[in-house]
Order: structure tokens, then sequence, then C-alpha cells
């Protein structure tokens, strides 16, 4: 076991480049099942999320290789229907493997993911596109079994309680690409990252119409051909180093960013006092010379505030001058770093699902632990911030979604170091039994 030991004050300067996305990454690799031809995926982030990925795909008999930097090649010659628990407990969006696999094989067992720190995170609407699209679905023995010799397009709604779903529609495209006939796909997902997909999809002979859109017509084809497909860059990945640039009161720029994923989160960080300026393919963050400012933030479905960059904006907002206030639509109660902040010298409270942040606070180290990806990144900010020293311990939470986060970081300026367990003060130290990793 890793920690981080973050000494905080430091102003962070400098350029950092954005890596492709995660979320984008594990469904274009999981698409590369729909094919026997070569896939070759660009931009590929190094990331414990994609090396488990290209474990699984490797287990249902593909070839992946490693060309290169950020370049790899899926073959999937051959492929089985089966990916088991012990590989998939590990990563909840191997669940993305449903569709590829039913498109493909006509049948699939892929154990169901269990249980998430951030929330409930059911597979209902997954299970209703595909039953839509002609599939027979049974859960035996923890495992969502599917006979889908009747696949066919269909129209279907795609709209849940908490909105849309971002895998569900992969699965349901996946599904439908090789599904004979028309699907409409109502209330899909638009998240860039999707629209990644349907570009990836496309380029492998997909017939996709209205992509970006809520409202995705496909046509089915009989099969698909291998394809060249360069991953977007990770906007969750940028906002968060546009914040750690804001909170350290420093100048960051941010290279290989693209924007226009970006409207929301551009819109609440001007509001809470931050300046960013694009030139010459880089944006560059800075707090407003008046400083920061208290913020409202709604978390929602694409093209609104990501939740992904809410427990970091919950960071910055600790330091303006005033309350905010978060509220989560998607994650109803993704709020694990509140605690953890807390024991930073922050003051939040949570009344249903949002967090009342009160502002004001001067941050000071602590020792704290990461819970899941994006609480994480919270707890490194405010520790970059902070006064002293922070230790965060179980930050392979962090390795999973953010390449480099460390080095990327040192490169900026910022006093983070990854020591092993035993070099933290031993009254900060956590009994192996007590760690659960999810
Ligand atoms: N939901 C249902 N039923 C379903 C599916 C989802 O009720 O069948 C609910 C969820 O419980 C949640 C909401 O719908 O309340 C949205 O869930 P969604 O299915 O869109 O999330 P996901 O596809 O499982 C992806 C990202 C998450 C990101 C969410 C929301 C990947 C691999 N994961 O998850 O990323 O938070 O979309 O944008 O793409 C992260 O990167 O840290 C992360 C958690």
């Amino acid at each position: 076991m890793e920690v981080f030991r973050i000494r905080g004050g430091a102003s962070l300067r400098g350029e950092v480049r954005a890596s492709g996305s995660k979320n984008a990454t594990l469904p274009a690799f999981a698409a590369a099942l729909l094919t026997a031809e070569p896939c070759i995926i660009e931009n590929v982030p190094e990331l414990s999320d994609v090396r488990f990925m290209a474990d699984i795909l490797v287990h249902l008999g593909a070839e992946v290789e490693k060309l290169g930097p950020g370049s790899w090649k899926v073959t999937a010659a051959e492929v089985s229907p089966q990916a088991p628990y012990e590989l998939v407990r590990k990563m909840r969006a191997s669940v993305c493997l449903l569709g590829p696999l039913v498109g493909r094989l006509r049948q699939a067992r892929v154990a169901l993911p269990g249980g998430c720190v951030i929330g409930q995170r059911p597979i209902d609407l997954h299970l209703k596109a595909l039953r839509a699209l002609g599939c027979e679905v049974e859960v035996e023995a923890g495992d969502v079994v599917i006979q889908a010799k009747g696949l066919h397009g269909a129209s279907l709604f795609l709209g849940g309680r908490h909105g849309t779903t971002v895998t569900g529609t992969a699965n349901a495209l996946m599904a439908a690409v090789l599904a004979p006939g028309t699907t409409h796909l109502e209330s899909a997902a638009c998240e860039p990252e999707i629209t990644d997909l349907c570009q990836m999809l496309s380029a492998m002979g997909a017939q996709i119409e209205h992509t970006g859109s809520h409202h995705l017509v496909i046509q089915g084809v009989e099969s698909l051909k291998g394809c060249r497909h360069r991953i977007i860059p990770d906007r969750i990945e940028v906002g968060t180093y546009c914040i750690a640039s804001a909170i350290t009161k420093g100048d960051v720029k941010v290279v290989d960013a693209e924007v226009s994923h970006l409207g929301a989160f551009f819109d609440k960080m001007k509001e809470a006092g931050l300046n960013f300026e694009e030139r010459e393919g880089a944006l560059r963050t800075r707090v407003h010379p008046d400083g920061l400012r208290p913020i409202e933030v709604t978390t929602l479905p694409y093209p609104g505030y990501p939740t992904d960059l809410q427990a970091q904006a919950c960071a910055l907002a600790c330091l303006a001058p005033g309350p905010s206030l978060l509220t989560e639509r998607v994650y109803p109660n993704r709020f694990m770093h509140v605690p953890e902040l807390g024991r930073m010298g922050a003051e939040i409270g949570i009344e249903g699902t949002t967090a009342i942040v009160k502002g004001g606070a001067k941050l000071h180290g602590a020792p704290v632990m990461a819970s899941d990806l994006r609480a994480s990144a919270a707890l490194v900010l405010a520790a970059l911030a902070a006064e002293g020293e922070t230790w965060i311990q179980r930050i392979y939470h962090l390795d999973r979604g953010y390449e480099q986060f460390d080095e990327k970081l040192r490169s900026l300026g910022a006093e983070i170091e990854r020591l092993p367990a035993e070099a933290m003060p031993e009254s900060f130290q956590i009994p192996q039994s007590e760690l659960i990793t999810s």
C-alpha cells in the first residue's frame, strides 16, 4: 500500500498535458470485441482501470497489445461470452461488456458488479434496454445471463430516476449496432464519452445518426470492421487541474484540453472567481484578482455540471468567503469527501442531497482516507491548499483514474510524495485488516 504525503502552500505553476479520457477508453476497449479485426486505440491513459479492462479482454480470448505510449491494439478473433466475478468486481465499468458480447455472440454471462461507495448504482436500465432489443435476461448466481438469438432493433427509452445512464447507453448502442433493424435510443446519454464511442463505432462501420444528441438512431449492420480511434482528452482531469491552479492561487496551463466539453464547469467556476484563457491550444486558469466567491452547483447529466467534478468544487468552496451549496442530482450520496475535508478544518453540513459549505476555512494538514476516485482528488486539492502536512491513504483510487497524478502535480511545483504506508507516523497507520478495497 502506498500513501501520499503532501505539504501544502506551494502555488502551482507551469504546463501539464491532459491525458486521454478514462471513461471513454473503457467502453472503447469493450467495443473492440464487436469485430474479429484489430482495433487500434490511441491516446489511452496509463491507469489501473485500463489494465483491468485489458485483463478482462484477454480472459475473454482477445489479444491485447500495447504498441507504444498510449497506443493499444485489441484483436478479438475469438471471444468467449463469460466474464467472471473475480475480474468484474475490480471495476464496475466492466458491465459495459454486456452490449458488445450480446452484439457479437448473441449471448453473455457477466458477473454483476458489487457495491460501490458513491451510491447504489443499479443496472436496471441496462437490462431494460437489452430486453427491449430482444434479449432474454436472467440473473443467476450473481451473474447476468443473456440469450439474444432474437436480437432486433427497437424503440426504447433510457431515462431513470437520476436521469439517463452513461454506461447503459454504451451497452444499448453496442448491442444495437449489430441488431437487425432500426433502433431509436431515446433519453440516451450524450456525454462526450458516448459521442466518442459513437465515433469509434462509426469508424468500425456502424450506422448511427444524431450522434451527440439524446435520441440516437441506429441501423443495425451485419458485421463491423477494425478501426483506428483516438480517445478524447479527459475533461474531468482537465477540470481537476483547473481547480488545482485556483485553489493554490497558481497559474496552470493545461494543453490538449477539449474546452468544448467543459461548458457547465467553466460557467460555474467563473462564478467561483476563476479566470480562464484559451490560447494556442493551452487552457490557462487563474483566480480573479478579487479572489474566490461562493457558488451554487447542481450536478446533472451532460451538458450539466458533471458529478465527477463535484468533490473538487467542494474543496475549492471551502476557501471561498461565504457559504456555497453543492447539490447532487446524479449520485445523491456522493459526499464521502465531506467528513475527510472536515478533518482538514472545513465546515460542511449535508442536508438531503446538498452539501452546505460554510466557506472561509483555513485548511490544515491531517491524516485522511481516500474513499473513491473523485473524493480522493478533492482531498489532494485541499491538501495542496492546506497549511502543513497531509497524509492520504488508499491512493490506489487515484491510480484508477488520474494518469501520473503525483508526477504531474510535482512538475507544477506541488510538494507531493508517494511513499510506502510504513513511512507514515505509526499513529496514522490503519491495520491492513481494516482497509476496505472497493
Ligand atoms: N442508474 C440507475 N439505473 C441504471 C443505471 C444507472 O438508476 O441502470 C442511476 C445511477 O445509480 C446514477 C445515475 O443513474 O444515480 C447515473 O448513472 P450512470 O449509469 O450514468 O453512471 P455510470 O455509467 O455507471 C459513468 C461514469 C462515472 C460517472 C457517471 C455519471 C464510467 C466508467 N463511469 O458511470 O464515472 O460518475 O457516468 O456521469 O463511465 C468516475 O469516473 O469517477 C465515475 C464514477
